[in-house]
């Protein structure tokens, strides 16, 4: 079966025949970043007016790319939520017109189901249930994913997602946007142990983070370092500061792995791109001799390869969508 898939929920337009849920045929990614780059962040008004610019072409191309005709194409998907709305509902009114016009059925994918399946598509055995670590720009959770249309959030933040933490500290040590992305790049290879951060826990929620008080710990290490003419090293103070964040991640996750009895470990979202993240959790997994899938940096962001694999899941039990489906900017993982 192949399936012609659309992502628009953040700053990437793009669009991706995918076969069978596992096997890509075409991915095409038009990135806005070089747009946002000057704002330090996304801004919303501008992500729209660029999906709109861009998608028509990037469908196009991932169908040449893939070299099918439309009429070759067995379904459409979405990303229908979570994320920001108006970059949403591009995706999801072009899909429904192309659904309405082309006569084939439509199918909604949830952002979060689309990032855990982009594993399906680089580690082809690997089959639910598992325990995965879902971490990206808006959400850090640790998910039992009980088959592929079943999840139970175990562990969640209480303010900031990881991948918000890593941009706003790495704002504050004037990192260019993308902020996590960039703190790996420059900051991987420092002394992760130059500076000191506390160990965040939320009371009676072993498995849950608050990555809020990190990052104040580093506006606050900033602001003392300039009051008393100090050099700042961003090289150690990103190690350091990677080295935090991740430890929290991995910690619960180990301990949610123990409780709930899981040999096989998951890491999806834009920042399980992390290679401070990759390492610790490689080395959890082989200390505690689990296995481990990782999907490919490739597949970590933002791109509709994952929309397509997961919607092949979802259609084959049943959820299809008819034209009016909207766009939603926040909805759980777990809604159906
Ligand atoms: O999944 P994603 O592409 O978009 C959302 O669904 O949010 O994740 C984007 C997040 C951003 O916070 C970005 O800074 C972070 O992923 N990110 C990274 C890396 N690459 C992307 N964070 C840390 N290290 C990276 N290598
Ligand atoms: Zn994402």
């Amino acid at each position: 079966m192949k399936i012609l898939a659309i992502e628009s929920s953040c700053d990437e337009t793009a669009a991706a025949v995918v076969e069978d849920g596992r096997t890509v045929l075409s991915s095409v990614i038009a990135s806005q970043v070089a747009e946002h780059i000057k704002f330090g962040g996304v801004v919303p008004e501008i992500a729209s007016r660029y999906h709109t610019e861009a998608i028509s072409s990037v469908v196009s191309q991932a169908l040449t790319d893939a070299s099918c005709k439309l009429s070759d194409i067995d379904a459409l998907a979405v990303t229908f939520a979570p994320g920001l709305i108006g970059a949403l509902l591009v995706g999801v009114n072009f899909a429904k017109g192309l659904s309405y016009s082309a006569g084939l059925p439509l199918v909604p994918v949830h952002h979060l189901r689309s990032h855990i399946a982009a594993n399906y598509i680089c580690n082809k055995d690997l089959e639910p249930p598992f325990l995965c670590l879902v971490v990206s720009g808006g959400h850090s959770h640790i998910i039992e994913v009980l088959d592929y249309t079943h999840f139970n959030i175990i562990g969640r933040t209480h303010d900031d997602a990881a991948g918000e933490a890593l941009d706003k500290a790495a704002r504050a040590m004037g990192l260019p946007y993308p902020g996590g992305l960039n703190m790996d790049k420059l900051c991987a290879d420092g002394d992760d142990k130059a500076y000191q951060f506390p160990r965040p826990r939320v009371d009676n929620c072993p498995y849950d983070f608050s990555f809020s008080g990190l990052k104040t710990a580093v506006l606050n290490t900033i602001h003392n370092a300039k009051q008393k003419n100090e050099e700042i090293s961003i090289k150690d103070l990103g190690a350091s500061y990677m080295n935090a964040v991740t430890r929290c991640l991995v910690e619960n996750l180990e301990a949610a792995a123990n409780e709930l009895g899981y040999d096989k470990i998951v890491l999806a979202g834009g920042v399980s791109a992390n290679s401070v993240l990759r390492k610790k959790t490689e080395d959890f997994c082989n200390r505690t001799n689990r296995k481990l899938y990782l999907p490919q940096l490739s597949l970590c962001g933002d791109n509709a390869a994952m929309v397509g694999a997961q919607a092949y899941f979802e259609y084959k039990s049943g959820n299809k969508a008819g034209l009016s489906l909207n766009a939603i900017a926040s909805l759980p993982i777990d809604y159906i």
